[in-house]
């Protein structure tokens, strides 16, 4: 209710200028509400307890910053970053854009953060107000050639394991030059054979920490078969489906929509529960999914749960709908 009342006014604004905005008021208000999680049926999941279903997407607070704010609208998990071994600033500004008619967003970021340093001191700074599930959402920066990848995972990844619940490799942001490549057979081989083996030697002096992969919804079916098999055969902890997409078609004609970036919101919906329901079947149950991509409503939120996701992330449905659809989307993946 009061969302409708100021988002009117949030539109108005520059797109980064709001963000910002909210996530303000959001600190602030943060800083007043009790800490509170929508109980509604906990649920094992790559061996963690989530106390819903619910998570927040990545990309939101991309430097842990907010953390103690989110964990008020009643997420079951929160999921920070992708943050990059070395502070970066992201490509020029502008760079997000609204199509409000179609309820999307087109983004081309390039991976603005602080660096994983400033990432990991803002996470231990509110791990004492926020004692929620957080995920840490990892990435290459964009000076990094891809041969040299696999280093910048690895580097990240030591660093964030002692913070995190679970951690997310994430290798299918379309605005990092070459970063989906990753997702090729050989290149995601020798990626997650060097991760699991770093997650088997931290796990000695941290405890065992779920390492989820995110993937585009932009992979054909024969390609998301040989990627599980490949998940299947590492021992891959979780996988997130989907990220935005390069796919446009969707928008065609409207303002924005050739915009260089990533689609996500309302059009991305159906194909991240394409890429669900095409991995459940070829994993067989054997690995968790993580369902997002379009979730603007408990329905929604069902479709990915039935398509065989354990899970659902919200990003693009929150900047249209508000903090209210976090209550919405519990509430109805409760009835599963
Ligand atoms: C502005 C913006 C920035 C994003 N940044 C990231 C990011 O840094 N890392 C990531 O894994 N996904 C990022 N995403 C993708 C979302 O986490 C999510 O996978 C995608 O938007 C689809 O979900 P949605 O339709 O609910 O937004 C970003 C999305 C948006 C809209």
């Amino acid at each position: 209710m009061l969302y409708s009342l100021i988002r009117p006014l949030l539109f108005l604004q520059d797109t980064e200028a709001s963000h910002r905005l909210t996530l303000s008021m959001l600190d602030r208000a943060g800083c007043l509400l009790p800490e509170r999680t929508l109980t509604h049926r906990p649920v094992t999941v790559m061996g963690i307890t989530f106390p819903n279903r619910v998570g927040l997407a990545a990309g939101l607070d991309k430097n842990g910053a907010h953390v103690v704010g989110l964990g008020r609208l009643g997420f079951g998990f929160l999921e920070v970053g992708t943050v990059t071994p070395v502070a970066q600033a992201g490509n020029p500004q502008p760079r997000l854009f609204r199509l409000p008619a179609h309820q999307a967003i087109i983004n081309r970021m390039g991976f603005n953060n602080d660096g994983v340093d400033a990432l990991v001191a803002n996470v231990s700074a509110s791990r004492s107000r926020y004692a929620g599930v957080l995920g840490i959402n990892i990435g290459k920066n964009k000076d990094t050639p891809n041969d040299k990848a696999v280093d910048d995972y690895l580097l990240a990844l030591r660093k964030v394991y002692p913070h995190a619940d679970y951690i997310t490799a994430n290798i299918s942001s379309p605005n990092t030059v070459g970063l989906r490549e990753l997702q090729s057979a050989d290149a995601i081989k020798s990626l997650l054979e060097r991760l699991k083996n770093a997650q088997a030697e931290l796990a000695t002096n941290f405890g065992y920490k779920p390492i989820a992969i995110k993937i585009a919804p932009d992979l054909s079916d024969d390609a998301l078969v040989e990627l599980a098999d490949i998940f299947k055969q590492f021992e891959i902890d979780g996988i997130i489906a989907t990220n935005t997409t390069i796919d446009k078609s969707a928008v065609a004609g409207s303002r924005y929509s050739s915009e260089e970036g990533g689609l996500s919101g309302v059009p991305v919906r159906a194909q991240s529960t394409h890429v669900i329901t095409v991995l459940a079947n070829a994993l067989g149950g054997e690995i968790p999914i993580i369902g997002v991509g379009g979730i603007s409503s408990g329905a929604d939120a069902l479709e990915k749960l039935r398509a065989g996701a354990s899970l659902v992330q919200l990003y693009s449905g929150l900047i249209y709908r508000g903090p209210s659809l976090v209550n919405e989307v519990v509430k109805a993946c409760a009835q599963v």
